[in-house]
């Protein structure tokens, strides 16, 4: 599609370079501006802009791509499609949608984030409508919060101006300046306005380790119990996350008024990922790269993890994080 109205765009050009060579000046003048306005409206029509031709929810992309790429994670997947199109389905809602996804590394949270960005952008993480901020990367001092705080209230401010259906990811939110994180709280209430900006259809999305460890120890209770882990449900977790986080002193989350004030709207847990999780995700890779599905060569790649607890070897240490450079060295 794209590539046709490349082709036409290439067209009109040469054939305009063709004419303004025949003609006299004043009707090169002319053909030039013609063909100026011309280049504007293709250049334009390729650029994304804040409408339903490049903003547009797939709820049957979200929920395949939910059960076939997302691995292990029922409560998750659930909770966020759930989230997500009763949010995006809602013509008028009353504040931004806030999701806090919560736990061990490499299962999933970032990968889940990407997922919905690009099942409501047409540029997936590539929009411009979607902001990531890192702690570690984009708020590296905590001595300078008060000009990080200045500077992301504006950003905030001046992107959902431009685009009322912005993203914005805030990756290692537990090592988050609270003071950082308080100051985002006014985007993310009940306001009709702020200074004349509506933020209520914007998502937030929050990632953080924080948790992790309780979320884990739920898992290993269902595994040494010799339940299945689809049987954890979301109560067993929920109240247990929020409690863990608000009362960790460690965590940037601390007695912040996100919590207090009930602002986040979803908080969802990412289980702790099993050896056949890791055999799944490396199988998915293989796709991904236009391979056959190599079983062989996926088990090898789980065998070579580490796990833990050492003695029960029921999780992977760093989930399904290190399968992509690991295939690499398989293959
Ligand atoms: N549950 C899962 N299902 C499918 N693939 C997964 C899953 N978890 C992780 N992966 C794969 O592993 C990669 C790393 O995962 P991801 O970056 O989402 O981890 P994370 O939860 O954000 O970890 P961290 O807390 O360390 O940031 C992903 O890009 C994806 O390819
Ligand atoms: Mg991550």
């Amino acid at each position: 599609m794209k590539t046709s109205h490349l082709y036409l765009f290439l067209h009109v050009l040469l054939a305009g370079g063709v004419s303004v060579r025949a003609f006299d000046p004043v009707t090169t003048t002319v053909a030039i501006g013609v063909g100026a306005t011309l280049g504007r409206m293709i250049l334009n029509y390729f650029r994304e802009s804040c409408d339903s031709k490049w903003i547009a929810f797939n709820l049957t992309g979200l929920e395949t791509d939910l059960e076939n790429k997302l691995f292990g994670q029922h409560i998750a997947s659930r909770i966020i499609l759930k989230a997500v199109s009763g949010f995006m389905g809602n013509e008028n809602p009353k504040k931004p949608l806030v999701l806090s996804l919560h736990g061990w590394t490499g299962t999933g949270k970032n990968f889940v984030s990407k997922l919905i960005a690009e099942n409501i952008y047409k540029e997936g993480m590539d929009s411009s409508f979607v902001h990531v901020f890192t702690s570690t990367l984009h708020f590296p001092h905590p001595s300078q919060y008060l000009t990080y705080k200045s500077q992301l209230q504006q950003w905030i401010k001046g992107n959902v101006s431009n685009c009322e259906r912005s993203m914005f990811i805030f990756d290692e939110m537990d090592k988050m300046h609270p003071g950082l994180i308080d100051s985002i709280k006014p985007y993310l209430d009940y306001y009709d306005k702020l200074d004349g900006v509506s933020y209520r259809k914007s998502i937030f999305i929050f990632l953080s380790n924080a948790g992790g460890d309780r979320i884990i120890q739920t898992a290993l209770d269902f595994w040494n119990a010799g339940r299945n882990r689809n049987e954890i449900e979301l109560k067993d977790l929920e109240t247990l996350i929020s409690l863990s986080v608000f009362n960790d002193n460690q965590s940037g989350f601390f007695h912040t008024s996100l919590i207090d004030k009930n602002l986040v709207d979803f908080f969802v847990p990412f289980l702790p990922l099993e050896y056949q999780h890791v055999v799944q995700c490396a199988l998915s890779e293989m796709k991904v790269r236009g391979h056959e599905p190599d079983f062989e060569v996926a088990h090898k790649v789980a065998k070579d993890l580490v796990y833990f607890p050492k003695s029960e070897r029921a999780f992977s240490v760093k989930g399904c994080k290190t399968i992509e450079s690991k295939l690499d060295y398989y293959t």
